[in-house]
């Protein structure tokens, strides 16, 4: 083929760019493929090895993790080799190792700045490689009421504010229908990064950003926890069945606090959801209102 000659005609290259869009890439991050698998594959291999032969626990690191490093952190694997020119991103490796690291590292921040700052330095989740920021929380560090929606969105990653979106507010028009200031409320999420093109947290990227979320919630200790739609529900209160079944009902938060101190949880529809399906809203009518009895408590 001529240098001259196109690899695609236009149309062909729109009709590609659109299939990608519809598939939920919209962000380029390298010229040429990889095979994460075989990498990822090899670095967990790698550390396992190296925390089999020293019999050691993982550790948390406080070394500042680059967005896009060119060089392995301390007890990683082996680098990415650089491709096409662009600098090497490494990719993390989700296992029982980083899940425990990560645990660690959230454990260790006193306050909710330091769990921010160990949140920016964590590397361990990859959604951070195609996010444009690290959406921590809003809100007041107490507060008696605290909502955990699932991941940000485009208009949150941009922000980097959780909740400011479309669902977001409506999310405001809920708490102001029943007298309260979105500023007075505690606002987070399960995923503090957007996953590309909006789909779903895998879990295993949910379980990695967990100790974030959970050390949150002991962080601010409310009065009320709620959690927003199914995933933030299954994955915070660890319900079983579907949102529609536990919503108004209520439970306890106790993960990270003493026998004595739990926090009474419950679950109510997604403002997404129902931007979806408005007909739902007189159930979340009903449920503002006992959380609002609930707090007046
Ligand atoms: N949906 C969520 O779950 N969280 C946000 O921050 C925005 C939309």
């Amino acid at each position: 083929m001529s240098a001259e000659t196109p690899l695609l005609t236009r149309d062909a290259a729109i009709a590609l760019l659109e299939w990608y869009r519809e598939a939920g890439i919209d962000a380029l991050l390298e010229e040429r493929p990889r095979d994460r698998f075989a990498e990822t594959a090899a670095e967990s291999a790698a550390r396992q090895s190296a925390a089999g032969a020293s019999g050691a626990k993982p550790v948390a690191r406080n070394d500042p993790a680059p967005e896009r490093a060119s060089a392995p952190a301390p007890g990683s694997g082996p680098a990415s080799e650089p491709s096409g020119g662009f600098p090497a991103i490494r990719v993390a490796v989700p296992d029982d190792l980083a899940v425990a690291d990560a645990r660690e590292r959230a454990r260790s921040a006193e306050s909710l700045a330091e769990l921010q700052e160990v949140l920016a330095a964590f590397d361990g989740c990859n959604l951070r490689i195609s996010a444009k920021t690290t959406v921590f929380g809003d809100g007041p560090d107490v507060a008696e009421l605290m909502f955990v929606g699932e991941a940000p969105g485009r208009e949150e990653d941009i922000a980097g504010v959780p909740f400011v979106g479309r669902s977001g507010q409506l999310l405001n028009r809920m708490l102001e229908a029943i007298g309260l200031e979105r500023e007075a409320v505690r606002v987070t999420n399960t995923v503090p990064w957007r996953p590309p093109g909006n789909r779903p947290p895998t879990p295993a990227e949910t379980q990695i950003c967990l100790p974030f979320v959970q050390r949150q919630i002991e962080l601010v200790r409310p009065k009320i926890l709620v959690c927003l739609g199914s995933p933030a529900a299954k994955a915070i209160l660890g319900a079983q069945e579907g949102i529609m079944r536990i919503r108004g009902k209520w439970t306890h938060y106790s993960f990270g606090l003493e026998a004595n101190q739990t926090i009474a949880a419950t679950a109510m529809l997604h403002p997404a959801y129902l931007l979806r399906q408005p007909a739902q809203k007189r159930l979340a009518w009903r449920d503002l209102i006992a959380l609002k009895a609930r707090l007046a408590e």
